[in-house]
């Protein structure tokens, strides 16, 4: 059920099934005017992306992107509590069921699509009616307004969907940050957005807004509204926009003789024109249509005038009884509010010339809305968005911290991991692995793949940035550049309880060979003495799934041959899996991301630059000249 006050009541995020980038953005710029402190969009579901860039203010800011809804990590998933279905009618259902299966902490929602099956909204009806069975656990009795609705709106707090408009100007003339005592609703996204101007023009506020939507079988229907509002302690009056066609209004009759709603009502019953035809003709909304005489809106309007509903004979009249509607009880502008008093300082200040208005305690000096606006309407995207390093107070910031004072108070392995992550890191012991990492790593011989790329290039007379390169491109899936493939393969082996002789049976019969398990040099009997400093570490760790999951491997792979040992890269993959769960609090999700954009193979890569950079310098230092072989060192196979 729609419940305004517990919406209100605290800090809303919403998820967005679909990218529509202007409404998208409108609800980042009421949030941002309201002055909240961040976007109440926290993700997107979509596809071909990894963020939308979208203005936060002036300020371009980017919404995270998510496949499908299984990719959302569970903080995220329990933080979401409202959505937004901008998918098209035939998704609708689909997607819609799967949200309210798999979000624990939604309160509701708004469906923006038109051409929804109407079988499919009577399917989504009964699935949030009170009572009814969730997977997801949470209990049923949400809310949703739509199919076709431009959603819910409670200025200062929430606007959830196209309502009262998608541009900046629109939102500023519509006064919705500052909140009211009337609620207005209506099936009609477009009148919705009329009535909300209508009675702020006339110097009153709204509490909340809504509209049904167009189609038959909206979910959430007007009686629910009128009930919400009748039950929501900030509302004081209600305009409603109806329409010729349906019983709606005539349920609302009998709420009211049942005194279940009791708060003043002005209503206008749009479609008197119908009478003037010999057959009633479908308006455009499908319920529009008086069928039968007590569907017509003067069958309506009598209907509600019978039980005291100033119900309107003509849109004059309506504005009329709008304008003289009695704020009685001046709903004082909320002093606690952060939100309101932020947008006004946001907006400069106070109302500029504008008659005190409902709720408001004073005629407050000028707020430029012009000069916010302005600076809304030429806010243009930055061509690149990055995390990382940004000019501050005169300085370089590098992830957040002042680069001299990083550079003087940390740790390489502190800023090499912040960096590499793109955030401070929380715990000394990860700056402390990472660290041990880069210095185990910088070189292994001059007898490695990468390191006589380099020094063969050197010798050619190759500078040192392009030795260096022929030496970093060296590094792929059986040099140094296994580490990637390995944290993939202990992630998945502990994420899904993997047997590891399964394991090990599965990549044999598929021909493939287990990244981070084999080394050329290393054995059994003469084991690379890096692993054992690396394993050495996750002895820090309360536990260690990852490792001892790449142990496990091992134990199978080196009974089959003695050369098939956790070399440095699957050691390496394996703490560091554990390191960062552990210490960091990085979730299974994020470090498949990690794994994605092979953040584990650039920790090789950082610190090989440094052997291959001083096999670079030592072979200028001893010019040997061009490197050639002879045909006894390289053989030819007929
Ligand atoms: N998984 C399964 N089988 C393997 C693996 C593995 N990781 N490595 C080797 N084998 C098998 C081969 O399939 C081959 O089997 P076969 O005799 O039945 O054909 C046998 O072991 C010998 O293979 P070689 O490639 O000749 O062995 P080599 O000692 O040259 O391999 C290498 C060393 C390249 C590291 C190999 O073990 C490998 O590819 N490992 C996976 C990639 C990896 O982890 N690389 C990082 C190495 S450490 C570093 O670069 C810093
Ligand atoms: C290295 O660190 O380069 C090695 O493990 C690879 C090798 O062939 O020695």
């Amino acid at each position: 059920m729609l419940n305004i006050q517990k919406i209100r009541s605290k800090k809303q995020s919403i998820i967005a099934l679909g990218s529509h980038i202007p409404i998208l953005q409108s609800i980042l710029d009421f949030d941002y005017l309201a002055g909240k402190e961040g976007p109440s969009v926290i993700a997107i579901i979509a596809s071909g992306r990894k963020n939308v860039r979208l203005f936060w203010g002036e300020k371009d800011v980017l919404i995270p992107v998510y496949p499908t809804l299984a990719h959302l990590p569970a903080s995220v998933k329990n933080e979401i509590t409202l959505f937004l279905n901008l998918t098209s009618g035939r998704r609708v259902l689909s997607s819609t069921v799967e949200l309210l299966d798999s979000l624990p902490n939604l309160l509701g929602g708004a469906l923006f699509a038109e051409n929804v099956p109407e079988k499919h909204s009577i399917e989504i009806f009964n699935k949030i009616k009170p009572g009814s069975r969730i997977k997801s656990g949470m209990t049923s009795g949400q809310f949703i307004v739509g199919p076709a609705s431009v959603g819910l709106m409670i200025p200062g707090h929430l606007k959830l969907g196209a309502i009262a408009g998608t541009d900046a100007e629109q939102l500023m003339d519509s006064h919705v940050f500052e909140p009211g005592s009337v609620a207005v609703f209506s099936s009609s996204g477009g009148m919705t957005g009329e009535l909300i101007r209508l009675v702020t023009t006339v110097q009153k506020r709204i509490s909340f807004s809504l509209s049904f939507g167009g189609d038959r079988f909206p979910i959430l229907t007007p009686v629910e509204a009128f009930l919400a509002a009748e039950h929501d302690p900030q509302t004081k009056h209600i305009v409603y926009f109806g329409e010729l066609g349906g019983y709606d209004e005539y349920e609302l009759v009998d709420l009211i003789k049942q005194k279940k709603v009791t708060k003043p009502i002005i209503t206008y019953i749009g479609g008197t024109i119908s009478a003037m035809f010999e057959k009633p003709p479908q308006f455009g909304h499908a319920k529009a249509m008086a069928s039968r005489g007590e569907e017509t809106a003067q069958a309506k309007t009598k209907a509600l005038k019978s039980v005291g509903v100033k119900a309107a004979q003509s849109f004059e009249e309506f504005i009329d009884f709008v304008k003289k509607i009695k704020i009685k009880d001046n709903i004082p502008l909320p002093d606690g509010n952060p939100h309101v008093k932020r947008a006004l300082r946001l907006l400069e200040g106070g109302l500029k010339n504008d008659l005190p208005y409902e709720g408001s305690t004073e005629r407050s000096e000028g707020r430029d809305v012009q000069k916010v606006l302005s600076k809304m309407q030429q806010r243009t995207h930055a061509l690149f968005m990055n995390s990382i390093s940004q000019d501050k107070d005169g300085s370089v910031e590098i992830v957040g911290e002042e680069m001299l004072s990083m550079a003087t108070k940390r740790s390489f392995g502190h800023i090499v991991g912040s960096m590499l992550l793109g955030r401070q890191l929380k715990s000394k012991d990860t700056a402390e692995f990472i660290e041990l990492i880069m210095k185990l790593l910088v070189d292994h011989g001059p007898y490695v793949s990468g390191a006589i790329n380099t020094m063969i290039a050197a010798r050619a007379g190759k500078d040192l940035v392009s030795s260096l390169a022929s030496g970093l491109l060296t590094i792929g899936p059986r040099f140094g550049g296994a580490i990637n493939q390995a944290a993939q393969h202990w992630l998945e082996g502990v994420a899904e309880s993997i047997d590891p002789d399964e394991y090990v049976e599965r990549s044999a019969k598929q021909n493939k060979r287990i990244s981070g398990i084999g080394h050329r040099k290393y054995r059994v009997d003469t084991p690379d003495p890096r692993v054992n400093v690396i394993l050495t570490f996750a002895k820090k760790l309360n536990k260690s799934p990852y490792t001892l999951f790449a142990k496990s491997i091992e134990a199978v792979t080196t009974a089959k041959k003695a050369n098939l040992i956790l070399n440095v890269d699957g050691a390496i993959a394996a703490v560091l899996l554990d390191v960062l769960s552990q210490k960091e609090k990085i979730s299974p999700e994020e470090l498949q991301e990690l794994i994605n954009i092979e953040f584990f193979n650039a920790l090789f890569v950082l610190s090989r630059s440094v052997g291959f950079t001083a096999h670079y310098l030592d072979q200028r230092r001893k010019d040997e000249g061009l490197f050639r072989l002879s045909p006894k060192e390289v053989g030819f196979a007929e």
